[in-house]
């Protein structure tokens, strides 16, 4: 095993701090190579802590210059400075100021953590342990300060200087340098700290509070990309209003400003009044910008701006907390997308990515619960189970307790809680409290991890009118959980007979469609059911489980047509798909059930109605999806060969109806990003991709007209995807054309790289290889390496698993050389290894060698060797 020890972080080993920082004054002095940080904390003991011993502040790879306790220096035999630590042996009694002078190399800063250089600019990223690497501090969530930060640049270098709060003061100084000091009011946790500095292009607007607050928005930007932060701007604009209107919340400074940078590790930041963006997620034209990055966009947007009331204002105690603030806000961004684009949609987009993320991590080694109780490195749980579960665990609540008092218990907690730093059990007691509920066994979701399974059976009796729903509960171990306790399930649910849903009752009353599974097993008798009804279960996915049930075509038809939930509608036609899917995979003589292609048949013509939900209940289960389904011996050739027949038999069957589909979803004039329109587009380029998939020369030739006269970036990419597809010619040419057009734009040159990188071709491989050399390529950035790398890895079901261990190998040596110098994103993309174990026996001992070769080498960062070692273990 390798070398790198690991030291885990336990939630047991919680203390309260043993200091308190009331006020941080930062100096900072900008140079490329030797930046000047002096940091003036005022410190006193925390009456809430019992420990008496001396100060110690956590550094990284900090390099000391000077410090002074009260002003005076303070001498080597006072204090020990390492890069790791500073530490204080005698503490004054009472109140004191603790001065401390270091110095860094943001161009050497190639982790992205801490103050770095994004191209010409500088700027921060501090969560969760990056403020540490620019100065010593109780670099903890809970520990809370009110910041004063003095940035101080050249001018030509940094015209703009931007900190969190309000800025107080600027001016001239000699040499061509200039400065500017911001203040932020609201005591925050290190980790919200952030600074820029920059020659940056500014777009400004603003908004007014509903309690009259005049807010400055401001934008930066790369010079010239200032037309791109329009749809950024609306989105932000309509956030802060939903806020208001939904929670109550107002926002709070005088300004509020978002820059996009194009080094950036993840999605993007909420630090306190400066949020900073991977321009991925702020900059789009309709030239530029897919239907996909306007919705993530204005996602984004908003979930960082919600931080500002769950993340800032309340903020976690620790990071186990760490669901506290983001499961919370990612369940607030998905609301303020229904409410602004199509509610079922947006549901099943959701679902989609939480089964594709998420349910296979709870399924793998990386298993963990929505709040972990461990962890070797911090910046390996800002997965898919503490963001996308997290957030499903607050929907299951206001679900079982109502929306009324869900809405009280929200208002308690921001009351309650305002300026604090909490744990997942303060966030609970609001709801206890608002509903008067007992949660203790809610709580278990935050504690167990794995998918659990719900089995469902019914009998009907048809004399009698009634039909008898037995649930039962399976709980899965997973790393660490053997053994688990039954848990809380809200269940919707209705019956639906041939018209649709049968008015029935539950034990005599009125049944409002929800039912609340607590035992291992439980037992329902609905009365007045008249007729044979088809279950219809978890509607809306109201609890983030796999369902077992056993429907048979017929029934999964009676749902597909006369379910009044559009949720399971589309269940219905996807189960449907996968039950074909799982025999085509086992023998691929299989014929295709033709009651299936009709009901594909019925949606197309249907299509029209809505046009986002049909291109949904078209498009197939994916290769993962499958490969999820049949758990255990996977071969990811297998399923693509099952995959690619039924797509070439619908392409076949409903060719004219597929290309009438096309011509009737053609949209005249303008693009624009709004949901009606995007919907459109998404049912017209799912019939073109299905149209094309048995290599329809009429098809490739509407895919063709489509790639040479769009005016927009998606309905480009459709038909770019498809041409190269279909492995011709004509798609290389496209490819090649593509290139020619957009060959300076970065974020356009990544979707290029992508599609390449997911093509299911035999020389994959190699063309990633050849891409690699390319001169928009670059190990250093991660959008660049997630582009190409991490589409190969993770969306590339049958290449990167490749028979002879040619994809993990590949895999393997970019993880290694990238780790020295970005070990988070080496890290990420060691977890496309997550699901290595449920592969067949060749695959898994080719994935097995090549992470135990991982795991030997010597060196390794502590996130790639907390993954690899996870992932063996
Ligand atoms: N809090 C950010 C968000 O909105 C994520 C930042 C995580 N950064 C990191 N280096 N781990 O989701
Ligand atoms: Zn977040």
């Amino acid at each position: 095993m390798s070398d790198t020890a690991l030291e885990p972080v336990r939630l047991v080993d919680y203390r309260v701090p043993a200091f308190l920082i009331d006020t941080v004054h930062l100096d900072i002095g900008l140079d490329r190579t030797q930046t000047r940080i002096v940091a003036t904390l005022a410190i006193r003991r925390n009456p809430a802590s019992e420990e008496r011993g001396p100060l110690k502040l956590d550094g990284d790879s900090l390099l000391f210059v000077e410090a002074w306790l009260d002003g005076v220096p303070l001498q080597t035999r006072d204090c020990i400075a390492l890069p790791q630590s500073f530490t204080l042996h005698h503490v004054p009694e009472g109140s004191f100021t603790l001065t401390i002078e270091t110095r860094l190399d943001p161009s050497a800063n190639t982790q992205l953590m801490g103050l770095y250089r994004s191209n010409s600019a500088y700027c921060t990223q501090c969560e969760a342990e990056g403020f540490r690497r620019i100065t010593y501090f109780l670099d903890r969530p809970d520990v809370l300060s009110v910041y004063t930060t003095r940035i101080e640049a050249s001018f030509q270098e940094a015209p703009a200087l931007l900190a969190n709060g309000n800025k107080i003061e600027d001016g001239v100084l000699n040499h061509g340098r200039h400065f500017a000091v911001w203040h932020d009011p609201f005591p925050k946790p290190s980790y919200l700290f952030a600074m820029v500095a920059g020659d940056l292009a500014v777009v400004r607007d603003s908004f007014v509070t509903a309690s009259g607050r005049h807010v400055r928005l401001e934008i930066y930007v790369e010079h010239g990309k200032e037309s791109r932060c329009t749809y950024a701007m609306d989105a932000l604009k309509r956030s802060m209003r939903w806020d208001e209107q939904v929670f109550g919340r107002e926002y709070d400074l005088d300004i509020f400003m978002i820059v996009a940078v194009s080094d950036f590790n993840m999605g993007a930041m909420e630090n306190k009044g400066l949020n900073v963006f991977n321009d991925k997620y702020v900059l789009a034209l309709p030239e530029t910008a897919t239907d996909l990055d306007y919705a993530n966009i204005e996602a984004i947007i908003a979930h960082e701006y919600f931080h500002n009331w769950t993340g800032n204002r309340i903020t976690c105690r620790d990071w186990f907390q760490l669901c506290l603030k983001e499961g919370l806000t990612v369940f607030r961004d998905q609301e303020f997308s229904s409410d602004q684009r199509s509610r079922p949609v947006k549901r099943i987009n959701d679902v989609k990515t939480l089964r594709s993320q998420q349910f296979s991590e709870d399924g793998g080694p990386l298993a963990h619960p929505v709040r972990p109780e461990i962890y070797n490195e911090i910046n390996n749980f800002y997965t898919a189970t503490v963001y996308e579960k997290g957030a499903e665990v607050v929907r299951m609540l206001k679900t079982l307790i109502g929306d009324e008092a869900f809405g009280k218990g929200m208002d308690l907690y921001f009351e309650r809680h305002d300026g604090e730093a909490v744990t997942i059990e303060d966030f609970i007691a609001c709801f206890a409290d608002a509903s008067g509920r007992d949660l203790s066994q809610f709580m278990l979701w935050y504690r167990q991890s794995g998918t659990p399974e719900i089995r469902a059976e019914g009998v009907w009796d048809e004399s009698g009118g009634t039909y008898a729903l037995t649930l039962s509960q399976i709980l899965p171990a997973t790393p660490g959980q053997p053994q688990k306790q039954p848990m809380l399930f809200p269940i919707r649910l209705g019956l639906v007979g041939v018209k649709g849903d049968l008015p029935i009752r539950l034990d005599g009353e009125h049944f409002d469609g929800l039912v609340a599974l607590t035992e291992p097993q439980q037992s329902f008798l609905f009365s007045d059911v008249g007729e044979k009804p088809v279950p219809s279960l978890l509607r809306g996915f109201s609890a983030p489980v796999k369902l077992a049930v056993d429907l048979d075509e017929e029934a999964l038809l009676t749902l597909l047509r006369a379910d009044s939930d559009p949720f399971n509608r589309w269940q219905a036609a996807q189960s449907y798909a996968l039950k074909l899917l799982l025999r085509l995979v086992k023998d691929s003589a299989t014929p295709i059930d033709p009651r299936f292609v009709e009901a594909i048949s019925g949606i197309l013509a249907r299509g029209g109605d809505d046009p986002a939900f049909a291109a949904l209940s078209l498009a197939l289960p994916s290769e993962a999806d499958i490969a999820r389904e049949i758990g255990s011996d996977v071969d990811p050739q297998a399923i693509y060969g099952a995959r690619t027949k039924l797509r070439s038999t619908l392409g076949s069957h409903l060719g004219a109806e597929l290309l009438r589909t096309i011509e009737m979803m053609s949209i005249d004039g303008p693009y624009s990003p709004q949901a009606r329109d995007a919907g459109r587009r998404s049912l017209r380029n799912v019939a073109l991709e299905l149209a094309c998939a048995n290599g329809s020369k009429a098809a490739l030739a509407v895919a063709q007209a489509q790639f040479d006269n769009a005016n927009n970036m998606t309905d480009e990419m459709a038909a770019l995807n498809t041409l190269a597809l279909s492995g011709t010619a004509a798609g290389e040419q496209a490819l090649q054309g593509f290139r020619e057009r957009y060959g300076s734009d970065p974020l356009v040159v990544d979707k290029w790289m992508s599609v390449q990188a997911m093509l299911p071709h035999e020389t994959t491989l190699a063309r990633v290889k050849d891409l690699m050399r390319d001169s928009a390529f670059s190990l250093h950035n991660p959008n660049r390496v997630r582009a190409l790398i991490g589409a190969f890895s993770a969306n590339n079901q049958t290449q990167f698993n490749r028979p002879n261990g040619e994809g993990y190998s590949f895999i393997a040596d970019i993880i290694l050389s990238i780790d020295p110098k970005n070990p988070q994103l080496a890290a990420r993309l060691l977890v496309a290894f997550k699901m290595w174990r449920s592969l067949e026996a060749g695959r898994r001992a080719l994935a097995a060698a090549t992470l135990r070769d991982i795991a030997a080498r010597p060196g390794l960062s502590r996130d790639v060797a907390d993954i690899v070692q996870r992932s063996l273990a």
